[in-house]
């Protein structure tokens, strides 16, 4: 959480992770039930009808009971409106395989709707490319989401600033501050300098407009040559002669605005859409008051929270803003988490080959700043148990091997990454070596030591697990 993003602060109150560990939950708990000794049977009956009216220490009771928010709130969610014609325009474009130099390939065959607009398969990575045969090096995040998504910055925020500071500047300043921990328990201070926002793993691409030009021509992906390639294509359209009736012939018949017209497009579906930002799940139901969580789901949205436990909450944000902005399970922010090589992908045949997200070498403005080395950024959680891949290079193919990972590789990284051929362990091996400092040991749950018990038994991994699925839209 940083200064640039102010909207995402966590509620005051709402279901507030424990900040000193159980003793003030047993307090909590021998409250409630005094509480409910005076009160006798028949308000106990009303706060288990109507929960929402229920005193402050009666909440954990009430959730532990009932599996309701004891305090929910009223969701700001973006006004539904039908589709502009641009967007219609957008929606067609989206996915009209005619576009890609395969002939095969649409935005869909790799965002697909059913998945919330991520991977169609568990593939590491899609194929794409002139013969469909082509490895990408990441894996599709899913589209869902982004509506909230802020240009690419190193905090503070250039917006407010007259002359903005160049980035490779604001960088060099960044290496000399300490950085900031997380914990899901303590609101984060707003001066640290960290970058956050952007689009794609690595956030080198600042707008949805912006975006779809690179999978146009990526040889991966749509495999086109060029803008030209892909203004002749979308010249053969017959839909796109609505755009002709919305900006004048005059745009169809010059490239250079055909072109930029079809991007615009495609990003006014993605932001009009209400398919990309439902906030329908059953977690919003929850915080809404609207529906009960399982004792399972309960448990493990505690041991999200628990700055103790999965601290989970310290990067994926799980509350509410104060004015009702729902939250997005992402605080925009990068991190270097360590996640080990993927030995199945092609470009990793290469032991000199490393994807190092902000540092390269898929962005290349920040190739200097080696403190960067090896950070992506945090993707939103929502929808993620519908993924079939994760992490930003695929290593991983179900959420119990990446809560494995959250919760061994500090104490047990034995269980976590590989040994060479004499038996040695090859630790945070997808970094060179010279770049390891930058990976995180300051936040839990990567701060213990080695050998030390970790945090989550198997049964909190499950309910954890149970939790994430109430992330997903329906
Ligand atoms: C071959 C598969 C493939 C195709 C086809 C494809 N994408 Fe993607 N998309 C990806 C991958 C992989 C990434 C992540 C790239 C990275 O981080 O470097 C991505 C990233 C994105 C992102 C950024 C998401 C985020 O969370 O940052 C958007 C938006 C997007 N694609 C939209 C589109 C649109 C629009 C089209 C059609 C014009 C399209 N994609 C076609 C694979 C594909
Ligand atoms: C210090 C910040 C931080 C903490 C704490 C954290 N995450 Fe993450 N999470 C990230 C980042 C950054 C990534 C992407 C890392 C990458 O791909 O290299 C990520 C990725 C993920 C993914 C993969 C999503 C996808 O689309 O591929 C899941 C699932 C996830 N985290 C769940 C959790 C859970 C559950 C916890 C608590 C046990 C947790 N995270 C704690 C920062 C964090």
């Amino acid at each position: 959480m940083t200064a640039t993003e102010p909207d995402t602060q966590p509620a005051a109150s709402h279901n507030a992770p424990r900040a000193s560990g159980g003793r003030r939950v047993w307090r909590k708990v021998a409250l409630g039930a005094a509480a409910l000794a005076v009160a006798g049977g028949a308000t106990l009956g009303w706060f288990l009808a109507f929960p929402a009216q229920a005193p402050a220490a009666m909440g954990r009771w009430i959730e532990d009971t009932t599996g309701a928010n004891p305090h929910p709130v009223k969701l700001l969610r973006p006004a539904e409106k039908p589709l502009s014609v641009l967007a219609q325009v957008g929606q067609k474009l989206f996915f009209d395989p005619s576009l890609s130099a395969s002939g095969k390939q649409s935005c869909a065959s790799c965002h697909d709707p059913a998945r919330a607009f991520g991977p169609p398969t568990a593939r590491d990575v899609e194929l794409g490319g002139i013969a469909m045969d082509q490895e990408g090096l990441r894996p599709p995040p899913g589209l869902t989401y982004l509506y909230r998504q802020k240009g690419f910055t190193i905090g503070p925020s250039t917006a407010d600033l007259d002359v903005p500071i160049p980035l490779d500047q604001l960088a060099d300043k960044a290496q000399t501050q300490a950085r900031q921990v997380k914990s899901a328990g303590t609101p984060a201070e707003a001066s640290a300098l960290v970058p956050a926002g952007g689009l794609f793993w690595d956030g080198r691409i600042d707008m949805l407009m912006d975006q779809a030009m690179g999978p146009m021509m990526n040889p991966a992906e749509m495999a086109n040559k060029d803008r030209f390639a892909v203004v002749d294509k979308l010249r053969r359209l017959p839909y796109l002669a609505q755009l002709g009736r919305l900006f004048g012939q005059h745009t169809l018949d010059r490239p250079e605005m055909l072109f930029i017209e079809a991007m615009s497009a495609l990003s006014a579906y993605q932001v009009e859409s209400g398919a990309f930002h439902r906030f329908n799940s059953k977690y919003d139901a929850w915080l809404e008051g609207k529906e009960r969580l399982t004792h399972a789901e309960m448990r493990g949205l505690r041991l999200f929270n628990d700055p103790e436990k999965g601290n989970c909450a310290a990067c994926h944000l799980s509350q509410p803003a104060a004015d009702g902005l729902p939250p997005l399970f992402t605080d925009s922010e990068f991190e270097a988490l360590g996640v080990p090589r993927n030995p199945r992908l092609k470009v990793n045949r290469d032991p000199a080959f490393f994807d190092m997200g902000l540092c390269g070498p898929a962005r290349q403005d920040l190739a200097r700043q080696t403190q960067y080395c090896g950070m992506f950024l945090t993707p939103t959680l929502r929808n993620s148990a519908r993924r079939g891949v994760y992490f930003h290079n695929g290593v991983y193919h179900n959420l119990r091997d990446v809560l494995n990972f959250y919760n061994q590789r500090a104490a047990h990284p034995e269980k976590v990454y590989p040994r060479d051929a004499q038996g040695r362990l090859l630790i945070y091996n997808d970094l060179p070596a010279k770049y390891h400092g930058n990976i995180d040991v300051a936040d839990a749950p990567f701060t213990q030591k080695r050998g030390d018990t970790p945090p989550l038994s198997d049964a909190d991994i499950d309910d954890i697990i149970a939790f994430l699925h109430t992330l997903d839209d329906r």
